[in-house]
């Protein structure tokens, strides 16, 4: 069959018969590095010059096809020839390109694919151009050729939303899509043969031509306003909108240049820089530094959850998500029971939306099973602890669980503010106790703290690590401290928050700059939400930390001691209609803060939404400093990554750390030391810059660089 064989590093090349096999084969995603990009140029120009060559196939020797540009690449260097280049080499060719897509094709991998003048694949698989996620558009035709192949809807809601797509759902991107995977190279070779046999054209995209029509001009005005609103903050979206309408406004070589001009203005924004930062720290926040390969992680074949309360039911669920049995243990039948019925009023609710069939929401149900008796978690590998936060509860269910658990079973807690060390020294099993703090609703929320102990053996961290994957979470681990990463950099920015209400801002106001920075809700109505009274308890438990100056915390306190806890009960620091999450502004909150300042001698004055911005942002990005200086975080990007998956800090600023780093420390310390001297006591005590970025600051240094 094959009568010639060589390999091109990372491409092979292999000539069977009239065609020319090039294959992807660069492990592990057939990322589009230079080498591959040069292979392919070689390739295509070796099967050009070869008269027996009458076709050149591109396959993948790997599952998927590509996964895209080689991303460790946007730092710069030699990187000629550029995937636009190849890319037309590739459509140029007088002879034709036919894609095998075997599996997954993202960004760049897909482009590649739609510069070919054939494509193949099978019904079940994906692809996408994900690059809005990483603040840019696709720089490589992409948002020119593939609205020649399918509809322009569909085009744009590929390239706005970045999401997979399947191939089914994509007109005639595709010229031959059979059943299965295991089908595809024996018809990939019959199609091939075809069209050698039948002398089928060279069939280029970039000879598509599209025409503007009134409807098409109306998709586009109406896309635009949907972005701008759905995509609030975002620039890459909407610079994607414009790169697909350019496909019909200009000629192919036109559009290709407008793309080029849009990428560009992405590729050099805060945002773009923000973004791709991001998507390193997500993938780095899995990598824990100095444990072992060689230490494996246990299996987790059955959990058991203690407390079947707001948190406990909520952790459960992840485990039935994903499959794993859960047994959940309270004291009394009837807090069981309520936990249960809970759990399956969530589910069916999901069902009600079609996110579940009622087949799964059975299947779910049936692997959650309660139980009043420790006895029964004798099997678990791993219970949590999701009860009352007071640490002689904590304490006596860990003694319970240290009689009952077989050996090498792990014990977790879900404790958000007790010390670890403390509960895990009360049982005879230290190294196998660990933190697992989830965010409410901890079915929904993506992040997992991961809380190491003094004694947390690595077997169990690792496992740990593993775990927040099975349960499709984002684990960052975490060292003990009061509040843990999230919690603690949070208390801050809630205090900064009253003490401007005491100063004269509203918290519509506060809100309101909050919301334009990029988070979803300001911290009064987070506050609200969440309960007043939840920060309450915490303040309760930290009154001498808090006692030499409690100014910032009274109206919060008064609020509370009011009975103005928050939503739940139509007010705290707004006030709600009956059956409505909409915070209305209330005088009687306002004027009560205005009588504390006078009572307090603060002077009530006009705050700009600078200082506001600045003054809960800073605070808490300067107890990020502090975090990362004790090693409570490993590293700035994992802050970053509590904050974004935790707090729904905007992602188009890459989370706190990354948002300091664009600013500059030297700046971030500026204001600093301007509020410390201008906010009299107040600003002594909470505006002293932290020591790392003092260093950081005088050594010209960002966070990032910290290791
Ligand atoms: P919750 O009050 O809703 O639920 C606690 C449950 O534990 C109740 O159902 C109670 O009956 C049960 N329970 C109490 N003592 C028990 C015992 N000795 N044995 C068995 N069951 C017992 O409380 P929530 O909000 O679920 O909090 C639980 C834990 O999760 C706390 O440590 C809290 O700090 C932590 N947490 C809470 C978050 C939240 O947003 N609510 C967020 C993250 C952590």
């Amino acid at each position: 069959m094959s009568n010639e064989s060589t390999s091109v590093s990372p491409i092979t090349y292999v000539q069977d018969q009239h065609l020319a096999l090039v294959g992807l084969n660069s492990a592990p995603v057939n990322a589009l590095s230079k080498a591959v990009r040069v292979g392919i140029i070689e390739s295509v120009e070796k099967a050009l010059s070869d008269d027996k060559v009458k076709a050149i196939v591109l396959h993948s020797h790997l599952p998927l096809f590509s996964a895209g540009a080689d991303i460790s690449e946007f730092s710069g260097g030699d990187l000629s020839p550029m995937l636009p280049e190849v890319l037309e080499v590739i459509e140029q060719s007088t002879k034709p390109v036919i894609a095998i897509v075997g599996g997954n094709a993202f960004g760049g991998g897909l482009e590649l694919a739609l510069s070919c003048h054939y494509r193949i694949t099978h019904a079940k698989n994906k692809v996408g151009l994900p690059e809005v996620h990483l603040g840019i558009l696709p720089g490589a035709g992409g948002t020119q050729r593939l609205p020649r192949l399918t509809d322009p809807k569909t085009a744009l809601d590929m390239i706005v939303s970045g999401a997979p797509t399947p191939v089914t759902a994509l007109g005639n991107v595709f010229d031959l899509i059979v059943d299965t995977a295991d089908e595809l190279q024996s018809a990939a070779m019959s199609f091939a043969n075809e069209v050698v046999e039948k002398l089928m054209p060279v069939k280029r995209v970039c000879d598509i031509d599209l025409e503007m029509s009134s409807d098409i001009e109306t998709l586009f005005a109406q896309y635009s306003q949907g972005v701008a609103a759905k995509s609030k903050g975002f620039f890459a979206p909407g610079q994607c909108v414009l790169a697909v309408k350019a496909a019909f406004t200009h000629d192919f070589k036109a559009g290709l240049a407008r793309e080029a001009e849009l990428f560009m203005e992405c590729m050099t924004t805060s945002q773009a820089r923000a973004q791709q930062h991001f998507f390193f720290a997500e993938r780095a926040a899995s990598h824990v530094q100095g444990i072992s390969r060689d230490v494996k992680a246990r299996d987790i074949k059955q959990a058991a959850v203690i407390g079947a309360g707001t948190m406990g039911g909520g952790i459960a669920m992840n485990f039935a998500n994903a499959g794993i049995p859960v047994i959940m243990l309270e004291l009394q039948q009837a807090a069981l029971d309520k936990g249960l019925a809970l759990i399956r009023r969530n589910y069916e609710n999901s069902a009600k939306k079609g996110k579940l069939t009622s087949e799964q929401v059975e299947q779910r149900m049936l692997l959650l099973t309660g139980t009043t008796s420790y006895a029964d978690l004798s099997d678990a590998d791993l219970v949590i602890e999701a009860v009352f936060e007071k640490m002689s509860v904590k304490k006596e269910v860990f003694s319970m669980l240290d009689k009952v658990c077989k050996p090498g079973a792990i014990l977790a807690s879900n404790t958000s503010t007790l010390d670890l060390n403390e509960i895990a020294a009360s049982i005879s099993r230290p190294q196998d106790v660990i933190g697992l703090h989830f965010f409410s609703p901890a079915n929904v929320m993506k992040l997992l703290e991961i809380v190491r102990g003094e004694k947390t053996s690595d077997e169990v961290i690792k496992t740990a690590m593993k775990l927040a994957k099975t349960i499709r979470k984002v684990g960052v681990l975490v060292g003990v401290c009061f509040g843990f990463v999230g919690n603690r950099m949070i208390e801050p920015y809630g205090r900064e928050a009253n003490r401007l209400m005491l100063e004269g801002a509203t918290p519509e106001q506060v809100d309101r700059v909050i919301g334009k920075f990029g988070l979803p809700m300001g911290p009064f109505t987070m506050g609200d939400m969440a309960g007043l009274d939840i920060g309450y308890f915490v303040r309760e438990s930290r009154r001498e930390f808090i006692a030499h100056d409690p100014s910032y915390c009274i109206v919060a306190d008064k609020l509370v001691a009011q009975g103005r806890v928050g939503l739940k009960v139509g007010k705290g620091a707004y006030l709600y209609e009956h059956g409505s999450r909409h915070p209305i502004p209330d005088p009687d909150v306002i004027e009560m803060a205005k009588q504390e300042a006078k009572r307090l001698g603060i002077e009530q004055r006009e705050i700009s939404d600078q200082e506001i911005l600045e003054r809960c942002i800073y605070p808490l990005i300067n107890e990020g400093a502090d975090i990362l200086k004790e090693g409570i975080a490993a590293k700035s990007s994992d802050i970053d990554v509590i904050y974004v998956y935790g707090y729904g800090f905007p992602v188009f600023r890459g989370g706190p750390m990354q948002f300091a780093d664009e600013i500059g420390l030297k700046q971030i310390r500026e204001r600093m030391n301007h509020y410390k001297e201008t906010l009299g006591e107040y600003g002594q005590h909470w505006f002293t810059p932290s020591p790392l970025l003092n260093e950081l600051a005088d050594a010209g240094k960002t966070f990032a660089s910290v290791k």
